[in-house]
C-alpha cells in the first residue's frame, strides 16, 4: 500500500493538470449544441481509463454514450467493485455570475473552480487516479473493477436503467462505490445513510385561447395565473407540511438511533441562516433543519411562467400559466404513488374555468444505506486513514436516482462517499472542489480498494 500512496504523492501535480483538461470540455448533457463535447468527454475518459490499465469502451445509447472501464485480473476469489459516476454537468448559466469562466479551471484559495469540479467530473477522476495508482505502483489491483460513468445523470438517466438491466451480467459486482456528494464539513469526512428521491412535474393551466385585456374581461373569465397560484398555495399547509392527502402515508418514521446521530452533528441554525442570507429558516414544524433536509419529504416550485413580467405595467389576462414543481421523497415513498396522489389532489382543487394538465419530467426513488457490515467498515477505515479522523454518518437531501436501481438490479449494496464540501455551488455559479479533498480523497479511495479485498 505504501508504494501506491507514494505514487499518488509523486503524481499529484500531473493529476491536477489532467483533471483540468477534463474540466475544460463543456460536457453539458441538457443542450444539443454540446453533443460533440459530450462525445469528446466520453472519449477522453475512455483514453484515461486505458492509460490507467483498465479495458475501456465507449458504449452508444440513444443519447449520450456510457463509458465502461473493466479489470478482472484480481481473480474469482477477489470481490468486484463497481464504481459509478457521471461525466455530464449542469449548464453553467448564468455565466456572468462566475468569477472565472466555467470551463477554464482556476485555483483560488485552495479551491479548483470549474463547472463539474465537484459534480461529478472531479470525483470520478479521483476514483480513476486511485485505480491508476494501484496499477502503476503494483501492476495490479486488489479487487476487480467495473467503472461505469454515464453522460445523462443531470437529465434523469433515461438510458442508464435499461442499460443496467440489459447488461446486468457484465456489471455483476459485490459492492458499489459512488462519489457524487458532499462531506459533512471541512475536515469532517462522512458516509451517507440516505438520499432523497425525486418526483418532477410541470403543471400547465390553460384558460382563454389568447391573452385578453384585463379590463374588458377581468372578473368574468378565470385567470390562469391566479388559478395556478391557488393550486400552488394548496400544496403546503401552514405548518410546512405537504397538504396532498395521503402524501405522508409511505413516509418512514426514522429510528431514534438515526435521529440521535443527526442531533450529534455540529450544526448552527443561526450560521446556516446567515450563510444563506434569509431572514428566518422555515420548514416542517417539529423537525430540526438537518431532519427537514435529510429524512423529511418536501415540495418546491422550481419555476413559474405566466403573463407579463417585463418593464412597467401591462394590463393583461394571460391565456396560460405553467409551474415546474418537484417533490423530494424519503423512504418508502415512490414517484409513481406521488404522481397518483398529486393527480387526485389537482382534480379536487382545480379552479373553475381553466384546464389543468400534469406532465411528469422525471423521478427517482429514495435510498437508504445498509450501515452495518464490511463495506461500511472498510469505507470508514479508509476515510479515517486519509483524513486522520473518523467519518460521521449523514443523510443527503439531493438525489442520485440510479443508486436504488443498481442495488436492485445487481443485488449489491452501495456506499456513498462524497468529497465535495457544503457550499461548493453544485449547479450554481462558481462551483468548486477543495484541493485538499481532491488529494486526500484519491488516497482514501486507493486505501478503500485495498480494504475491500481483505
Ligand atoms: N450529485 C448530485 C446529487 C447531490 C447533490 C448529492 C448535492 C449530494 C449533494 C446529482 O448530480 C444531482 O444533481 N441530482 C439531481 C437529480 C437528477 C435526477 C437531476 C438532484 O438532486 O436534483
Ligand atoms: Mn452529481
Ligand atoms: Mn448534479
Amino acid at each position: 500500500m505504501s508504494n501506491v500512496l507514494t505514487y499518488i504523492d509523486e503524481n499529484l501535480g500531473t493529476f491536477r493538470e489532467e483533471l483540468f483538461d477534463f474540466l475544460r470540455i463543456p460536457s453539458v448533457s441538457a443542450k444539443a449544441e454540446h453533443d460533440p463535447d459530450m462525445r469528446r468527454a466520453a472519449e477522453w475518459l475512455a483514453g484515461r481509463m486505458t492509460e490507467a490499465g483498465l479495458e475501456a469502451e465507449v458504449l452508444e445509447t440513444e443519447w449520450h454514450p456510457i463509458v465502461l472501464g473493466e479489470w478482472h485480473g484480481a481473480g474469482k476469489d477477489a470481490p468486484t467493485v463497481l464504481i459509478y459516476g457521471h461525466y455530464d454537468v449542469q449548464p453553467p448559466e448564468p455565466v456572468d455570475l462566475w468569477s472565472s469562466p466555467p470551463f477554464e479551471p482556476t485555483v483560488r484559495d485552495g479551491r479548483i473552480y470549474a463547472r463539474g469540479a465537484a459534480d461529478d467530473k472531479g470525483q470520478v477522476f479521483m476514483h480513476l487516479k486511485a485505480v491508476q495508482a494501484h496499477m502503476k505502483a503494483t501492476g495490479r489491483l486488489p479487487v476487480n473493477i467495473v467503472m461505469i460513468v454515464e453522460g445523462e445523470e443531470e437529465v434523469g438517466s433515461p438510458n442508464l436503467v435499461p442499460f443496467v438491466k440489459a447488461h446486468a451480467n457484465r456489471l455483476a459486482c459485490d459492492t458499489m462505490v459512488v462519489s457524487d456528494s458532499d462531506m459533512y464539513a471541512e475536515g469532517m469526512p462522512s458516509l451517507l445513510f440516505s438520499l432523497r428521491g425525486l418526483a418532477y412535474f410541470e403543471i400547465h393551466v390553460r384558460g382563454p385561447k389568447s391573452d385578453l385585456h384585463s379590463g374588458s374581461y377581468g372578473g368574468a373569465v378565470a385567470n390562469p395565473a391566479n388559478a395556478l397560484a391557488a393550486i400552488v398555495a394548496s400544496l403546503k399547509d401552514g405548518s410546512g407540511r405537504v397538504a396532498i392527502p395521503g402524501f405522508y402515508d409511505d413516509v418512514l418514521e426514522w429510528d431514534e438511533e438515526t435521529r440521535a446521530q443527526i442531533r450529534s452533528l455540529p450544526h448552527s441554525d443561526e450560521e446556516y441562516r446567515n450563510e444563506l442570507g434569509v431572514p428566518a429558516l422555515s420548514g416542517e414544524v417539529g423537525y430540526s433543519t438537518l431532519e427537514r433536509l435529510w429524512i423529511r419529504p418536501t415540495c418546491d416550485v422550481n419555476g413559474l411562467l405566466s403573463g407579463y413580467a417585463g418593464e412597467g405595467a401591462k394590463t393583461v389576462l394571460p391565456s396560460k400559466a405553467m409551474a415546474k414543481l418537484s417533490f423530494r421523497l424519503v423512504p418508502d415513498q415512490t414517484p409513481e404513488r406521488v404522481r397518483e396522489l398529486l393527480e387526485a389532489h389537482l382534480e379536487s382543487v382545480r379552479p373553475e374555468g381553466v384546464t389543468v394538465e400534469l406532465v411528469e419530467l422525471h423521478g427517482g426513488r429514495p435510498w437508504r444505506a445498509q450501515i452495518e457490515g464490511h463495506l461500511f467498515d472498510a469505507a470508514a477505515a479508509a476515510l479515517e486513514q486519509a483524513f486522520q479522523t473518523r467519518p460521521v454518518l449523514q443523510g443527503e437531501g439531493g438525489s442520485i436516482p440510479i443508486v436504488v436501481e443498481f442495488e436492485e438490479t445487481l443485488g449489491a449494496p452501495a456506499v456513498l462517499i462524497g468529497f465535495a464540501l457544503p457550499g461548493c455551488n453544485m449547479h450554481a455559479p462558481d462551483e468548486w472542489l477543495s484541493v485538499e479533498n481532491f488529494e486526500k480523497g484519491i488516497r482514501a479511495l486507493a486505501v478503500l480498494y485495498g480494504r475491500l479485498a481483505d
